[in-house]
């Protein structure tokens, strides 16, 4: 392949069989090459599993350098976002393009908040679950039911209904994630309070009973809000190219945020926070580090240092550091800084960071590492560490899933193959098979 003046010539080897493709800038990051008449000029498809060296739609959403360790929303870094900003205004930024003006601000919380309940006869719907289902199932389930619910916002053509839908889903995730929460325990389920910011609203949720007053701590309050900051988008990523797949073919945005939450659930994925608290109990005691970095290394044993290593940060996940600084700070206001488990995840992290292994495969802590310590400082089950990462990357998800509705070169995802099985052979009746 040989780069020319914007395009690239593609040449088959010993043939004639040759063809010009365009290659196309974006603002910032790497050139791609437009191969969308590859086939029908070369009769070739391209092979690229995992989708690693592949851009599958153009988008103004979010950037990652992968490389130096960056992460912008609309052009905002992620630092900034999470210090200075909060998960309402991040939320009109992913969806509109621009922070938000403090009118705007105010109209956005109130559009949301007018969608926080659910369907009443949706709480009959958990009951169909047992108790002790895992969370994420229960999300699948309730999150695809609501197209069941909400039949006036499931006309994608449709723009006042997708921007109703879009607020549903942003507004009742939260409410839906409590409530299958409490379902699990047995109690009450505790209605929204409007008057509470997104943060504060869900831990009021998850954690208040109607029998005795709840006072939402401030600190975690902010820590809350800062966990659904960071998780709010990550450009085209497992669940979020689901959602995308999901919607080409024109399915209802419920249905593609559930099956978004689906892809989520993967412990490669956003099942990994989880994974991490369950490695580090496995763990134990900070002398059995160096045996699991061991594991870790070898070839021949599955285990893997969950909450290291990404497909494209190939630096520490920027989102990671912020989390980290989270976590003291959490740490420290429940009087937890003597926690064994975040002793043990510091060592382990340190430890693996001056390993050869892990600086030559360049795997750095990502953003789960340190989110399922502060999750289960604050209270939350593991069980719900994933699900508390659905209800902030909904809107992520809404982002790009309104975007791609909008695009007008959107057409229905449709991969291709390189097919290995047997080539055509006729039919044997069962009584003459050898
Ligand atoms: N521990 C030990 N070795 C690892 C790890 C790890 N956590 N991650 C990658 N490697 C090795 C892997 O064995 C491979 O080695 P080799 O080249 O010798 O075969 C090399 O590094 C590249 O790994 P890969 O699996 O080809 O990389 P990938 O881009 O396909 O996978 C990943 C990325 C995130 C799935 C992987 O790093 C992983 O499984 N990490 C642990 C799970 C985790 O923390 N996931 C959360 C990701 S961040 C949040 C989110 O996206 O939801």
């Amino acid at each position: 392949m040989s780069k020319g003046d914007g395009t690239v010539t593609l040449a088959e080897s010993g043939t004639k069989n040759a063809v010009e493709l365009p290659v196309m800038s974006g603002t910032v990051g790497p050139r791609v090459i437009d191969i969308q008449k590859l086939y029908g000029d070369m009769g070739v498809f391209t092979y690229d599993p995992g989708f690693a060296a592949t851009a599958s739609c153009q988008s103004r959403i979010t950037y990652i350098d992968g490389e130096e360790g960056v992460l912008l929303h609309r052009g905002y870094p992620i630092e900034q976002l999470a210090e200075e900003s909060d998960f309402t205004e991040v939320s009109y930024l992913l969806l509109n393009g621009e922070l938000p003006t403090a009118a705007e601000k105010m109209q956005f919380q109130n559009d949301v908040a007018r969608h926080t309940m659910v369907h009443e006869q949706l709480t009959t719907f958990y009951r169909g679950f047992r108790r002790d289902a895992h969370p994420m199932a229960v999300m699948v389930g309730v999150v695809g039911a609501l197209s069941a619910f909400y039949h006036d916002s499931t006309d994608i053509n449709d723009p006042h209904q997708r921007t109703v839908a879009s607020f549903r889903m942003i507004a009742k995730m939260p409410t839906i994630a409590a409530m299958a929460y409490k379902y699990s325990l047995g109690q009450p389920f505790i209605y929204p309070q409007n008057h509470l910011n997104y943060a504060e609203n869900f831990l009021n949720m998850m954690f208040s009973v109607p029998c005795e007053p709840y006072r939402i701590n401030p600190v975690l309050a902010k820590a809350m809000d800062r966990i659904f900051i960071l998780h709010a988008d990550h450009e085209q990523n497992a669940s979020t190219s689901t959602v995308r797949l999901a919607g080409s073919s024109g399915a209802n945005p419920f249905a593609c945020i559930a099956a978004g939450i689906a892809c989520l659930w993967g412990p490669a994925h956003g099942g990994a926070n989880e994974a991490v608290l369950k490695m580090l109990e496995e763990i134990g005691t900070v002398d059995r580090v160096p045996e699991y970095i061991k594991r870790a290394k070898d070839k021949n044993d599955p285990f893997r240092l969950m909450g290291f290593g990404h497909r494209v940060y190939k630096n520490y996940d920027p989102r990671a550091k912020v989390m980290q600084r989270t976590c003291h700070e959490v740490l420290d206001d429940l009087g937890l800084h003597d926690e064994p488990l975040l002793k043990l995840a510091m060592k382990l992290e340190r430890i693996a960071l001056e390993d050869e292994y892990f600086i030559e495969k360049k795997l750095y802590p990502n953003v789960d590492f340190y989110s399922g310590i502060i999750l289960r400082a604050m209270g939350f089950p593991s069980s719900m560490f994933t699900v508390l990462f659905a209800v902030a990357r909904t809107v992520g998800w809404i982002a790009q899933w309104n975007e791609m509705i909008a695009d007008p070169q959107q057409r229905i995802g449709r991969p291709r193959q390189l097919y290995l099985g047997p080539t055509r052979r006729d039919y044997v009746p069962i009584g003459t098979r050898g």
